[in-house]
């Protein structure tokens, strides 16, 4: 019962093809690490966390690859995170050229994902009280979590300030704008944090929403402003036979050169749109090219050409910025890079947890080695994309959130995913999800960015 719930949106289906994904990862980066780290390393800014550069884990309940995704101890200081910065070789250049430009300068290039979490005494942008839009799942407040240090962190870029996101100025900003975030799970709690700080201006009103809940649309009428999220969690055409507590009676076909029109049909009403995807490549699932099978990902006992989820999610994205950089319709587009779980001690299956109450420092922790392949694949996609978007006049933006998430641990539901999980026995044994993000909580400080790269890129 408990696994079912939270394969629901996310996570693989099966224990034993989750398991499988391990292996194959250790098994390669042992034989691939050094050149894959040479080939990933300088373009991530966290260090990849090759096997064989992890501390000892204190004693293994499956396997070293499955366990050692995040260090209980620091990391040794030579694969600490080597941040690209980028501000001061130029602010320095022009220093004595002229104030002005210089300002200027550091206010253009400062890189807004390299930063650190800083204490920030000040109340939560909303609560579970004053935003009623909080799925049950994420509201951590309401569900007992006991600890609320969580809540007073901020986000803050090295070579500048970032502003709290402000709602009022949001709007005004929007008027007659449509926003869309599109993607799985991730992109729904993703919206529900923007409706929240909204909703303590304007309160929205549902205008839509599909038979789960999944996609939905709400108005804001007296700013005109429309917030659609839509449910697409592979971006491309794909048949999927889950029910809804996510028990799959087949596999999943996956077109791979076909995107879903969910999103395509309704792409040229959107002014603005997030998109995002990625872990439900880690999934089974048949890959299709011109209605024919051409292989899968994860099919033991099927005669069928293995294929890498890498391979798959590629090809994903090519389609999508494709389709998204060509289109006559010319967006703002943001495209989100993967998002980090903090499952330690086990997996999500094996009983992982993330009881941590305060964030990470940088090299405290490293990218789990699926994150680091996927962010890799988005930030060739992306730089290939962006210079073609350019000539068409199409802006698209890196909305580049993996570090600084990796670094809040402490920001998921863990065992609060429930209504006061341990109400009846407090040792009772309950689903953690270390994946999707308290509301409120650190997921917040994405639209912080989101909100000042708009306002840069109106300038
Ligand atoms: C800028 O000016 C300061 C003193 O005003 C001087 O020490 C420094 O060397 C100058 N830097 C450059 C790059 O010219
Ligand atoms: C540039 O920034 C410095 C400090 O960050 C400030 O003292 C100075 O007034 C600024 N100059 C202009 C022209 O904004
Ligand atoms: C919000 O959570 C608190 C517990 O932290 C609870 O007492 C309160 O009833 C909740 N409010 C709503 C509206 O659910
Ligand atoms: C409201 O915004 C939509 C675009 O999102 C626009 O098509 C429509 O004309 C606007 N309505 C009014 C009354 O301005
Ligand atoms: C799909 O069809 C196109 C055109 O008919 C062809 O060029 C392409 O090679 C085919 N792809 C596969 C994977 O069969
Ligand atoms: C697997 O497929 C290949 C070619 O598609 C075929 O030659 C082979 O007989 C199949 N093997 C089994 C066990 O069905
Ligand atoms: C999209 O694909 C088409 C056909 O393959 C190609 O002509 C076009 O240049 C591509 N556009 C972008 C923005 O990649
Ligand atoms: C966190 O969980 C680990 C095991 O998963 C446990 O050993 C530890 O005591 C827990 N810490 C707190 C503060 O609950």
């Amino acid at each position: 019962m408990v696994k079912k719930e939270v394969s629901l949106d996310l996570n693989p289906s099966s224990l034993l093809k989750r398991h499988h994904i391990f292996i194959k990862f250790a098994v390669s980066f042992l034989l691939l690490g050094l050149a894959f780290r040479i080939l990933v390393s300088d373009s991530l800014p966290f260090s990849l966390s090759a096997v064989e550069s992890l501390p000892p884990s204190p004693s293994p309940p499956l396997s070293r690859a499955e366990t050692d995704t995040i260090a209980d101890s620091p990391l040794p200081s030579s694969s600490s995170p080597s941040l690209p910065v980028q501000v001061a070789g130029a602010g320095d250049l022009l220093a004595n050229e002229s104030q002005t430009i210089q300002n200027a300068t550091v206010a253009v290039e400062c890189d807004l994902f390299v930063g650190d979490w800083v204490p920030d005494p000040s109340a939560p942008a909303y609560t579970n009280s004053t935003c009623l839009d909080i799925e049950a799942h994420q509201n951590c407040m309401k569900n007992g979590r006991p600890d609320s240090g969580y809540l007073h962190w901020r986000w803050n870029p090295r070579d500048c300030e970032l502003p709290r996101f402000d709602p009022e100025k949001f709007l005004d900003f929007m008027k007659n704008k449509w926003w869309a975030f599109i993607g799985d799970s991730i992109s729904r709690n993703h919206v529900q944090s923007l409706l929240c700080m909204l909703s303590q201006v304007e309160q929205a009103v549902e205008v839509y929403h599909d038979e789960q809940y999944k996609s939905r649309r709400w108005h804001f009428p007296s700013h005109n402003f429309t917030l659609s999220v839509i449910w697409t969690p592979f971006l491309l055409k794909a048949d999927v036979f889950e029910d809804i507590n996510g028990v799959s009676s087949s596999e999943t076909q996956l077109h791979l050169d076909k995107l879903d029109e969910t999103w395509t049909e309704q792409y040229k009403n959107f002014d603005y749109a997030v998109i995002a995807g990625g872990k439900w490549y880690l999934k089974t699932a048949i890959y299709r090219e011109n209605d024919t099978v051409t292989g899968c990902h994860y099919c033991p006992g099927k005669n069928l050409t293995e294929m890498s989820f890498e391979y798959a999610y590629r090809r994903a994205l090519k389609l999508v910025l494709n389709f998204t950089m060509d289109s006559s319709h010319k967006a703002f587009v943001f495209l989100r890079t993967t998002t980090p779980d903090h499952f330690e001690n086990g997996e999500w299956f094996s009983g992982g947890t993330c009881n941590r109450t305060a964030p990470f420092k940088e090299g405290e922790v490293d990218t789990k080695d699926v994150d680091a392949v996927m962010r890799g694949i988005e930030m060739e996609e992306f730089e290939k994309a962006a210079s073609v978007g350019a000539e068409n006049r199409v802006t698209l933006k890196l909305l580049d959130t993996t570090g600084m998430s990796l670094l809040r641990p402490d920001g998921h539901p863990g065992p609060y995913r429930q209504f006061q999980p341990f109400a009846k026995d407090k040792n009772a044994k309950v689903q953690n999800d270390c994946l999707h993000w308290c509301l409120p909580g650190p997921i917040d400080s994405w639209n912080d960015i989101v909100m000042e790269m708009v306002i840069r890129g109106s300038q």
